[in-house]
């Protein structure tokens, strides 16, 4: 096994130390994209006049049967490697010989892991930002099959207005759209680099490392710069935060979404029926249909939060510039792109198969209380001060709750009582669904966007 480091050291990594500094049994996720930058890495040594064309087509040739391993999945590391990049580095020893020891030059794995991360958070980010528009599509398919279906809406989950279900979801669809910018801002933020060292930079000349244009740059959209600060390109990890923080805040939408479905697809709401293929049961009660789902959706939250404080907490007080304890990003990172991952996808097929149940919700559209700021809008728009149909129209809704009346019942002589406006006409007119979110007219006109 071979080390990249050894030559002043007498004797031999004791076994605890080189269990617990390891990190291979989670950065071999990076594997690929330390070879794509091994590939880069050469073509700037070559350059450089650093490797001869022979030794650089050997090294090549290494690198890309190691790539090929890659992507086929029959490339394992072992569990004794430090890292990938020595595990990576050991395979093309062992593929190409000696002429392997040159690639390590003017290259240190400060340098290499940054660019590994982020080459690896592009591809996951690409990848989100993808499931997020599919997601926001059937969202907003959601409300437009939707259209004319009013639902109670809610604060304090107590109800307060009559609302269009598709405002509820064009809600959702707004906030993953500043979701999908904040993680397309978080990409952009992403300046790959190379050349940056260990930390102060390598003796090949900048413009090196701007030459290396190989077919794997073209594929880079975002290009690769010699760093204009090495020190800052080995040491920070704002980017991380960055893509953690846009992560938690997606998170967090998506845990209150998963709440509201719970809580409609409740016997107390029942205002929606989730896919029998999308729920699971009780092993004990016959009959349960269980939305796990999207409990686990609201559940994985803590999780993403954790991440994003771990990184956080772990870089406050780090000297400059690179820290082992920087090895430690690499988790909560990962496990926070495949959760969202995960949920973005199971998300997107739940939600197709959601059913409304109109009935029911049309019947808790007659609770007249949703109406009460209604009938009290009626008043001032008559000219009576908002605070005095405030308390008329609390009043009547007192007396409905202690008399068992209901409002749109009540003869003439009880309404009046209250205000000479209110006629049993007049309340009918208002206590009505449709009437409630028609007069609601300071929202622009939007288009649904499909
Ligand atoms: N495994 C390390 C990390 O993930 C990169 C290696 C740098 N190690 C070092 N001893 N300089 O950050």
């Amino acid at each position: 096994m071979t080390k990249l480091w050894g030559g002043r050291f007498s004797k031999k990594t004791n076994k605890l130390v080189e269990e617990f500094t390891k990190s291979i049994q989670f950065d071999q996720k990076l594997a690929k994209y330390d070879v794509i930058g091994s590939l880069i890495h050469i073509d700037i040594l070559k350059e450089a006049g650093l490797l001869t064309t022979e030794e650089y087509q050997t090294l090549k040739s290494g690198l890309e049967k190691i790539q090929k391993e890659i992507s086929a999945g029959t490339l394992i590391p072992n569990p004794p490697f430090e890292d990938i990049h020595s595990y990576i580095q050991d395979q093309l020893e062992k593929k190409v010989g000696n002429v392997a020891s040159k690639l390590h030059t003017c290259r240190s794995r400060n340098d290499q892991i940054v660019f590994d991360i982020k080459m690896y958070s592009l591809d996951m980010l690409a990848d989100i930002e993808m499931h997020i528009q599919h997601f926001i599509s059937i969202l907003s398919e959601l409300a437009s099959k939707n259209l004319n279906v009013k639902i109670p809406g809610y604060t304090h989950l107590q109800r307060a207005m009559p609302i269009k279900l598709w405002f509820y979801f064009d809600a959702y669809v707004a906030m993953l759209g500043r979701d999908l910018e904040r993680l397309m801002n978080a990409e952009k933020n992403i300046n790959l680099t190379m050349g940056a060292g260990a930390l102060a930079g390598t003796f090949i000349e900048s413009s090196k490392y701007n030459q290396a244009a190989s077919t794997h740059l073209k594929k880079i959209k975002a290009g690769i710069n010699p760093p204009s600060n090495p020190i800052d390109t080995v040491s920070d990890r704002d980017f991380v935060i960055e893509i953690l923080s846009a992560l938690s805040i997606l998170q967090m939408h998506l845990s209150r979404l998963a709440e509201d479905m719970i809580l409609w697809a409740s016997k107390e709401f029942d205002f929606i029926e989730i896919d029998d293929a999308f729920c699971t049961g009780s092993s004990l009660m016959p009959q349960k249909k269980n939305p796990d789902v999207l409990e686990l959706v609201r559940g994985y939250t803590g999780r993403l939060y954790g991440n994003l404080i771990i990184v956080l907490v772990m870089m406050k007080g780090l000297p400059l510039a690179y820290n082992r304890d920087m090895q430690l990003d690499k988790e909560p990172l990962f496990d926070s792109f495949e959760i969202v991952q995960k949920e973005l996808q199971v998300l997107t097929e739940l939600f197709k198969n959601i059913k409304f149940k109109e009935e029911n919700i049309r019947k808790q559209l007659e609770d007249e209380s949703l109406y009460a700021t209604d009938l009290a809008d009626y008043l001032v728009q008559k000219r009576v001060p908002f605070k005095e149909a405030h308390t008329i129209i609390g009043k009547l809704i007192q007396y409905k709750y202690k008399s068992g009346e209901e409002i749109r019942n009540m003869r003439a002589e009880t309404l009046k009582k209250f205000h000479p406006l209110l006629t049993p006409k007049i309340v009918n007119k208002l206590i009505d669904p449709e009437y409630s979110v028609k007069s609601k007219k300071s929202v622009r006109k939007t288009k649904i966007k499909l």
